[in-house]
């Protein structure tokens, strides 16, 4: 995606390898949008701890960094013996997966990976085929995206409100995103229309994520507070909702996303508000019979408890005043911690919920949309292999 540094246009990918060095690079987006780095991991066990840290973040981007952190885990390696390599390779998936447990894109990303390491019959050649198999998976990452962008463009009307909810732009994927992957082809075509991101608290990655993204393509947004989505259901200012998912459910058409998405498909079925979810296929998990049984991560109470932000004069962005320009959009600073709730009380933080299929209009899938019972009836068309 085109991202625009002093006042240049450059193409970044959220995450990507470099072989020679065996690291896995990604734009840190606990920066983001005070200040644009790249962070580079020199170990699968610093590619887990920046995947648990939320440098990446979001279900496909952290898909694509688990394969790349199991393709360093293996090349990492040094040694002739497939059994000693084979439990290595076993010990970095754990690693990796255990680094966040609710999405499912890299549980599938490092099956994919480890599948095409299997048929390689030596060290150096499963080393081999792993860096391909992770290459593989982000790009196919990417094109998922696309796809998706061509299958819901047909959802944006000219001057429809839409509404979106925490971060599934490209910064959620490799590239393009999912959510947002329809608004970007829509736009590309020429209509226009208006995002509300949700502020989606604790870790407001709809206020600083979603907006620096829509900002940075030229698309007219504001930021709402999660509060406020009904005010404007009822007041009719809201036409569609759009939102990603962390893992939905082959067998039943559950979605797990941020905590928060729930909420806004009770509120979006109350006023008849076409509710969609877009997703690529890896985001698919076709074992598990219920959502409850979705393992729904816990974050730091401390999330809840404060905010992370930068002095309001370093971005010039309060009252309605431009913010000042510059380097990746806003010009200011490294972001801190303040503490926001009274001092000693403590805190509850799931970071994700389920909704269930009957709040959802349609799943936008790079194979087309579908209803959330269809999933199962075409499974083969959507990837299952079992
Ligand atoms: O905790 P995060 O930021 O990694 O959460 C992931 C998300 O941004 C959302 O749940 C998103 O809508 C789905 S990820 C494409």
């Amino acid at each position: 995606m085109k991202v625009i540094l002093d006042g240049r246009a450059a193409h970044y990918r959220t995450v990507w390898f470099e072989a020679a060095a065996n690291q896995v690079r990604m734009i840190d987006q606990r920066l983001l949008p005070h200040e644009f780095a790249v962070l580079s991991t020199r170990t699968f066990h610093e590619t887990a701890a920046a995947i648990r840290d939320m440098a990446v973040r979001g279900a496909g981007a952290i898909g694509a960094a688990a394969a790349y952190g199991l393709a360093q885990g293996a090349c990492a390696f040094r040694g002739r013996d497939l059994g000693r390599f084979s439990g290595h390779v076993e010990k970095v998936i754990q690693t990796l997966k255990a680094a966040r447990p609710t999405a499912v894109d890299p549980v599938n990303a490092m099956r994919r990976v480890r599948a095409a390491m299997e048929t390689g019959e030596t060290v150096e050649e499963q080393q081999r085929l792993a860096l391909a198999a992770a290459e593989d998976f982000a790009n196919e990452d990417v094109r998922h995206c696309e796809a998706i962008g061509r299958q819901g463009a047909r959802l944006i009307r000219a001057g429809m409100n839409v509404l979106t909810h925490c971060n599934a732009g490209w910064l959620a994927f490799v590239d393009v995103g999912s959510a947002t992957a329809p608004l970007y082809a829509a736009h590309a075509a020429g209509k226009r229309f208006h995002v509300y991101c949700d502020e989606t608290r604790p870790r407001c990655q709809g206020a600083t994520l979603t907006a620096w993204e829509l900002a940075q393509q030229g698309i007219s947004h504001e930021v709402i507070a999660d509060n406020a989505a009904g005010h404007l259901m009822q007041r009719g200012r809201i036409d569609l909702v759009i939102v990603g998912s962390d893992r939905t459910l082959g067998r039943t058409g559950e979605v797990a996303n941020k905590i928060g998405t729930y909420t806004k498909a009770v509120l979006a079925r109350r006023h008849r508000i076409p509710f969609y979810v877009a997703i690529p296929l890896s985001t698919l998990d076709w074992n598990l019979t219920s959502g409850s049984e979705i393992p729904i991560e816990e974050r730091d109470p401390a999330e809840v408890l404060g905010a992370w932000g930068v002095p309001a004069a370093w971005a010039g962005a309060t009252r309605g005043k431009s913010p000042q320009r510059g380097r990746a959009g806003l010009k200011t600073g490294r972001a801190v911690y303040v503490r926001v709730a009274n001092p000693g009380s403590p805190a509850y933080n799931p970071g994700f919920d389920v909704t269930p299929p009957d709040l959802i209009t349609g799943l936008i899938t790079p194979a087309g949309i579908f209803k959330p019972h269809e999933l199962w009836k075409h499974r083969r068309r959507l990837g299952f292999e079992g």
